[in-house]
C-alpha cells in the first residue's frame, strides 16, 4: 500500500474517493458480518467499516489489538452522524504492527499506574485535548506580547545565584563550581528591559519544592514580561489583559476540547475585565469576616450532603457492575466508577481538612503569606480572577519595591484564579534604588558577588520598572478544569517522580 495517505481531519474533503489513512487503533466493535474499527491519527478519529466480503481486511480487523498501527484503505462516505463527519468503507488493511498487550486497558487505572505509563497515557483523548489547549495557550501568549511590541528574550537556565529564595534551588555541578537551575528569568530580564524597554521570557524554570501538592511541579514553564517605566497599576492592566486574552482564545478555538474534558465553560465566559483589585490587607479582612465564615460553613454543609449522595451513587454503580453481563457495559461502568471513586476520595479528604481551613481563615493574622488554602477561600468569594496587591514585605522577595505610602508592604501583585485555583501570576514593581536594594540584600544575608551585575542596573540609568510571571501549567489546569497540575505538562516532574 503506497503512502498517498490523507489526514483524518481532512477526510471530509474526499467524499466518494478511495484514500488511505494511517494511525492507531482506538477501538473495535464487531457485529456478525461487519466490523467497525475506530482509528485515530492525532488529527481526528474515524470509524472504518469492514464488511466480511473483504475477506483479508475482515480477518485483519478481527485480529488487530488496541493501539496497533494500521494503514487503512477505503472509500470516504460523508455521514453527518459520524465523528468528524465522515466514515471509511474499508477495502484493505495493512497492519504495520499488531499489538496484543497494550498496558492501558479501557478499564480503570490508578493515577500511579497512569503516571508510570505517561508515555502511553498521552495517547488518550483527554490527554490530547489538554496538550492541544496547552499549545493554544503558548501561541496565544506569544501573539499577545508580539502585538504589544515586546521582544522575546531567552534567559539562561544555569545561573550563579538564587532569585526566589535559597530553599528551592536545584544545584548543578558546573565544572567544579556550584551553580543552580533557574527559578525565574526575571533578573536577566530586568537587564534586557533596560536595553529594549518591553521584553518577555518564556521557558522552563525549576524549584525544588519539597511538598507534594496539586499546584506544584519541580519543573514548570513560566512566561515573564518585564517593562521599563511600568508601575504597579500598569502591571495589573497587563496581567488582566493577558489572562482575558488567553481565556478568550481557548474559548474561541477549543470548545470541542473543553467539552471532551467535561469543562463547564460558564465560569470561563465570565472572565472579562475588570477583575476585582484588592490589597493584601483587604484580603485578610475578607478572610476573617463573619460573612465569609458563614458562607464557608454553608458550603461545607452542602458538600457534606453531596458526598453522601455521591457515595450512594457509587454503591449503586458498583452493584450495576457486578450484575453487568456485556463487556462494553462493564467497560463503561468501570470508567464511570473510576472517575466517581476518585472524586469521592478527593471530596472526602477535602472535607476532612476543610474545618481547619475555615478556622485558619477566621483567625488569619496579618503578616503571614497567603497559602493555598487561603487563596482557595478568597477565589471562591469572586467569580473572576482577583488581583491582590501590597503583601507584607517580610514574606516577599528581596527585589520587590516597598510601597512609599506604607513601607511594611511591597508594590507586588498576585493574580488568584477563580474556582479555587489560586495563584497563577506573581509579580511586582522592582526596587530601583541601589542603596535600598543593597540594604535589603544585607538583611537577607545574600552574598552580593553573584549579583554585582544586577546592582549595576541601579548604577547606570535606573528607572521604575516591573513585571510578573504567569505559570503556564497552573493556567492550563484552571482553564481545563483539572484538579491536579500533573496532567498539564507532557512529562511532569514532581517530588518523587522523574520517570518516564
Ligand atoms: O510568584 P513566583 O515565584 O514569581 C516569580 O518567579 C517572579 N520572579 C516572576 C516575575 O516577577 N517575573 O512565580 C510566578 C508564577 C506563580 O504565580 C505560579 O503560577 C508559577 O509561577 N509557579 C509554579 N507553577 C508550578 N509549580 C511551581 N512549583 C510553581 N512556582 C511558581
Ligand atoms: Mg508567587
Amino acid at each position: 500500500m503506497n503512502d498517498d495517505a490523507v489526514l483524518i481531519r481532512e477526510l471530509k474533503a474526499h467524499d466518494g474517493r478511495e484514500v488511505s489513512i494511517r494511525g492507531w487503533l482506538h477501538g473495535r466493535r464487531a457485529s456478525g458480518k461487519i466490523a467497525f474499527l475506530l482509528v485515530r491519527d492525532g488529527t481526528g478519529t474515524v470509524q472504518c467499516v469492514v464488511e466480511a466480503a473483504h475477506g483479508e481486511a475482515f480477518r485483519a480487523a478481527a485480529e488487530i489489538g488496541h493501539e496497533s498501527s494500521p494503514r487503512v484503505r477505503g472509500t470516504v462516505r460523508l455521514d453527518e452522524r459520524a465523528q468528524g463527519g465522515a466514515e471509511l468503507a474499508v477495502t484493505g488493511i495493512e497492519v504495520v504492527q499488531n499489538v496484543a498487550d497494550y498496558p492501558i486497558a479501557r478499564k480503570e487505572h490508578g493515577v500511579d499506574f497512569l503516571m508510570t505509563h505517561r508515555h502511553l497515557w498521552l495517547r488518550s483523548p483527554r490527554q490530547c485535548a489538554i496538550l492541544r489547549i496547552r499549545d493554544a495557550l503558548i501561541r496565544s501568549i506569544q501573539a499577545f506580547f508580539a502585538e504589544r511590541g515586546f521582544v522575546r528574550i531567552d534567559t539562561p537556565i544555569l545561573s550563579p545565584g538564587a532569585a526566589e529564595g535559597a530553599g528551592t534551588l536545584f544545584p548543578v555541578d558546573y565544572f567544579g563550581e556550584k551553580v543552580f537551575l533557574a527559578q525565574t528569568g526575571q533578573l536577566y530580564l530586568e537587564a534586557a528591559a533596560m536595553a529594549l524597554g518591553r521584553v518577555y521570557c518564556f521557558g522552563p524554570t525549576f524549584r525544588a519544592e519539597k511538598s507534594k501538592t496539586r499546584r506544584h511541579l519541580t519543573e514548570f514553564w513560566m512566561v515573564e514580561p518585564e517593562v521599563a517605566w511600568a508601575e504597579l497599576p500598569d502591571l495589573m492592566d497587563l496581567a488582566e489583559g493577558l489572562i482575558c486574552r488567553l481565556v478568550a482564545d481557548v474559548l474561541a478555538g477549543h470548545r470541542a476540547d473543553l467539552a471532551l474534558l467535561d469543562r463547564d465553560v460558564a465560569p470561563l465566559e465570565k472572565i472579562v475585565a475588570p477583575f476585582p483589585r484588592i490589597t493584601y490587607s483587604e484580603a485578610v479582612e475578607q478572610l476573617r469576616s463573619p460573612a465569609t465564615h458563614e458562607r464557608l460553613q454553608a458550603g461545607l454543609e452542602a458538600d457534606r450532603r453531596r458526598l453522601v449522595e455521591d457515595q450512594a451513587r457509587l454503591a449503586d454503580l458498583e452493584a450495576q457492575l457486578a450484575a453487568a453481563k456485556k463487556g462494553w457495559q462493564q467497560e463503561k461502568l468501570g470508567r464511570e466508577i473510576a472517575v466517581l471513586r476518585e472524586s469521592v476520595r478527593d471530596l472526602g479528604q477535602d472535607l476532612e481538612n476543610r474545618p481547619a481551613h475555615i478556622e485558619g481563615a477566621r483567625t488569619f493574622a496579618w503578616g503571614h503569606d497567603l497559602g493555598g488554602d487561603e487563596e482557595t477561600i478568597l477565589t471562591r468569594l469572586h467569580d473572576r480572577p482577583i488581583l491582590v496587591s501590597r503583601y507584607p514585605r517580610d514574606v516577599k522577595a528581596f527585589y520587590m519595591k516597598p510601597d512609599p505610602a506604607d513601607p511594611r508592604v511591597v508594590l507586588n501583585l498576585d493574580v488568584l484564579a477563580p474556582e479555587g485555583y489560586g495563584e497563577i501570576v506573581g509579580g511586582s514593581q522592582r526596587e530601583d534604588r541601589l542603596d535600598a536594594l543593597q540594604a535589603r540584600m544585607r538583611e537577607e544575608n545574600m552574598d552580593p558577588a553573584p549579583y554585582e551585575w544586577y546592582l549595576d542596573l541601579r548604577r547606570h540609568g535606573t528607572v521604575p520598572h516591573g513585571g510578573f510571571g504567569l505559570g503556564l501549567e497552573r493556567t492550563v489546569a484552571w482553564i481545563c478544569g483539572l484538579r491536579h497540575i500533573r496532567e498539564t505538562i507532557p512529562f511532569p516532574r514532581l517530588m518523587g517522580r522523574i520517570y518516564p
